[in-house]
């Protein structure tokens, strides 16, 4: 392919003289994972079919899963942490729980040992700020972005949800009310996005305008409840229970909009639904 490329450049380089043009890096940048899946789940997660989605991009039951409990805040966790125990009850053989809030601990050989061989990471709910405070620039951080360099899955719900944005939405230690807080940088699999988490149950669909107002080239997401994104380069297919909000400053709908009165484009959303697909590098619904 690159070869290709090259040939093209330099046939046209030669045959007209034209100076090379700039490579446009548009097609070969994903949005997503080049490598691997992300599920990204809203919230309060209890579809079994999202579990096993999970479970089966991973690689099925033997897949090596780790657990990350950290954003909860408790004082401590054991392997009987709630999502590793329901991963278990589905079926995976081999879940373990990691767990710390000390950076300096995730930059140790020993604490990331479970990581070198998973092929699945799922993020538990609670605070987004508290994994970046343990696990930012750590090799921890390395490990978790090797899973999907090697092929396995990311996943996460609620404040492991949000994580996975490049931007991170809600990210005040003050409370989850504030959009654009004290911790504005997440992990960033899927880039130049924000991905907010609980959206219908809670009404927070005009919540992501307070990020796009000071950050309008980043695309908004809003995933609901029991429902998730499932990403891999730059198509999302959304899975679960209810809807995923799309902020592209577009509207679509499946009756068309030729007849009705939206909003400015700033102020836009619309609704996708369990099956839809959506081009997260053309910013647009697969039809
Ligand atoms: C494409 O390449 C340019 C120049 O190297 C860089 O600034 C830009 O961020 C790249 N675009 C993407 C989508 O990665
Ligand atoms: C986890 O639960 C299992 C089954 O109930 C129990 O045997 C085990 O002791 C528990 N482990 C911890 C660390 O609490
Ligand atoms: C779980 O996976 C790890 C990493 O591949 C491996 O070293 C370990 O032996 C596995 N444990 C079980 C019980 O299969």
């Amino acid at each position: 392919m690159l070869k290709k490329i090259l040939g093209f450049l330099a046939a046209t380089f030669f045959t007209f003289g034209f100076a090379l043009p700039t490579i446009d890096n548009s097609t070969t940048t994903f949005v997503g994972p080049e490598r691997g899946h992300l599920v990204i789940v809203g919230g309060n997660l209890q579809n079994d079919v999202i579990w096993q989605r999970i479970i089966d991009l991973a690689g099925g039951s033997n897949a090596p899963i780790v657990v990350i409990p950290t954003a909860g805040g408790e004082p401590s966790y054991n392997s009987n942490f709630s999502s590793a125990v329901t991963l278990r009850q589905l079926g995976a053989t081999n879940v373990t729980v990691l767990h710390t809030y000390d950076p300096a601990e995730a930059d140790t050989d020993d604490f990331i040992a479970p990581l070198l061989g998973a092929k699945g990471i799922f993020f538990g709910g609670g605070r987004q700020w508290r994994l970046v405070d343990a696990y930012a620039g750590t090799k921890t951080e390395k490990a978790l972005q090797a899973v999907l360099d090697r092929g396995g899955v990311i996943s996460g719900s609620s404040a492991g949800a949000s994580i996975i944005g490049s931007f991170l939405a809600r990210g005040d230690t003050a409370n989850n009310q504030i959009m654009i807080g004290d911790h504005t940088v997440g992990f960033g699999y899927l880039k130049n996005t924000a991905i907010d988490q609980h959206v219908l149950v809670r009404n927070r669909h005009f919540d992501m305008f307070d990020i796009l107002r000071a950050y309008p080239e980043l695309l908004g997401l809003a995933v609901d409840e029991d429902t998730a994104l499932v990403v891999h380069q730059n198509e999302a297919e959304i899975l679960g229970s209810t809807y995923a909000l799309i902020y592209d400053g577009g509207f679509w709908s499946r009756e068309g909009s030729d007849l009705k009165n939206l909003p400015a484009a700033n102020a836009r959303f619309y609704f996708l639904k369990p099956g839809d697909k959506y081009d997260l590098g053309a910013r647009k619904v697969i039809e």
